[in-house]
């Protein structure tokens, strides 16, 4: 085996799905990329999320307690780095990339209508946020296009490079311990 320095375990841990995610600040809609984040707990859905302060978004979630999760497919890819590439205190990122907010049914954050999915979102811990940038929020609401051909989702390899969802390999028959989480 090869030593990488431990400063690289984002590049193998990372590749969850890249989300965008949505908040309202005075009124106004924004969207943010995020790679960095993480299921914490099924029962409530507990989602962990890394939001810096470098980030216009940070600011507006913490103020509102509440976003939407959206995961976008490999057809929005030059977009959704585009989006992590400049910030909503000077860009309205819905217009300038042509996404379509759609209200939401609980948060105030808009759905993204071209999105496979949007995940509703209400801040349920912020003990950790000055330390460590993370919230953890809990999954209210989901919307699902049961309609879009393209379900291929994009996962970061931390430097702006993605692999894209292959073969599916179905394996549940074995999940003897986790017959539940199967629906
Ligand atoms: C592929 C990708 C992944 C990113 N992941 C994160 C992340 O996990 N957390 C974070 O705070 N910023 C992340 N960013 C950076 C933000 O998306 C970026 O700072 C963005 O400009 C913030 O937008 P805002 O200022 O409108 O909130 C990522 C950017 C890209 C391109």
């Amino acid at each position: 085996m090869k030593e990488l320095p431990a400063s690289q375990a984002f590049r193998l841990l990372e590749p969850g799905p890249i989300v965008l995610v949505t908040t309202v600040g005075n009124g106004k809609p924004n969207i943010m990329t995020m790679g960095f984040h993480m299921m914490i707990q099924h029962d409530p859905p507990l989602i962990g999320c890394i939001i810096g302060p470098w980030d216009h978004s940070y600011g507006t979630l913490k103020t509102t307690g509440e976003c939407v999760i959206a995961i976008p497919t490999v057809d929005l890819a030059e977009v959704v780095v585009d989006i992590g590439n400049c910030s909503g205190d000077t860009v309205d990122k819905f217009g300038r990339f042509g996404l379509t907010p759609q209200p939401a049914g609980d948060v105030k954050a808009p759905l993204i209508k071209e999105c496979l999915a949007n995940i509703e979102c209400k801040m349920a811990d912020t003990r950790l946020v000055e330390e460590h940038n993370l919230f953890i929020l809990e999954a209210r609401r989901i919307w699902i296009n049961p309609g879009r051909e393209e379900r291929r989702t994009l996962h970061h390899r931390g430097d702006g490079s993605f692999t894209v969802d292959g073969d599916v390999l179905d394996l549940r028959e074995r999940m003897v311990k986790w017959r539940h989480l199967q629906h």
